[in-house]
């Protein structure tokens, strides 16, 4: 596949988040192999391709459902203040959460999720994060799973976007600075 002007160059290709993904899989698989299934919770947009691809891995019985959220300010005076936009459909009271998210940056997204489903007394919680950037945390955050740790560039595509944009490329890229600066 050709790569779009605006990407600097591939950071993650296909076969390295494959490989990364099927680790994760393998590890969840057998953490959660004693226990009766698990909820796997997608934070939208950027979780779904993450999230299709790691659930068709897994060997324990789920159940998939999906949370949308916003934030204020984002990059520029962000209190980390987050809005919620749609909630999951099945309760999680009692179940076994793992909450899956593409991008881990300064942590205030996380931690409102980490909040808002201890608050709901699942029977356990855990995350699941396909990238992380250490650099740009804010507040530390509960992570359990994690595929990668990058620099601090921006990212795009396995659906982590820039302005909508990229979302769908299939492997991770680092946009050129001129695009978003
Ligand atoms: C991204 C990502 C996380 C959040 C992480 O979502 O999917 O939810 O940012 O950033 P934080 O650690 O600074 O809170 P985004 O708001 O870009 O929405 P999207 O998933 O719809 O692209």
């Amino acid at each position: 596949m050709s790569v779009p002007n605006a990407i600097e160059r591939v950071l993650l290709d296909e076969e390295t988040i494959a490989v990364r993904v099927r680790e994760l899989a393998a590890q969840i698989s057998a953490d959660y192999a004693d226990s009766d299934g698990l909820v796997l919770v997608g934070v939208l947009k950027g979780a779904f391709i993450f999230m299709a691809d790691l659930a068709r891995r897994l060997q324990v019985a789920h159940h998939v459902d999906f949370i949308a959220l916003s934030s204020y300010n984002r990059g520029t005076t962000s209190t980390g203040a987050v809005r919620l936009i749609m909630d999951t459909r099945a309760s999680v009271a009692g179940r076994h959460v793992l909450v899956i998210e593409d991008i881990l940056d300064t942590g205030y997204t996380l931690d409102y999720l980490v909040r808002t489903f201890r608050a709901r007394n699942p029977a356990s919680l855990r995350t699941c994060i396909l990238i992380s950037k250490p650099e740009r945390r804010q507040v530390e955050v509960q992570v359990d799973y994690l595929g990668f740790e990058i620099p601090n560039e921006w990212v795009v595509g396995y659906g982590l976007d820039y302005a909508d944009r990229f979302r769908t490329l299939p492997y991770i890229g680092v946009l050129k600075r001129e695009v978003y600066k």
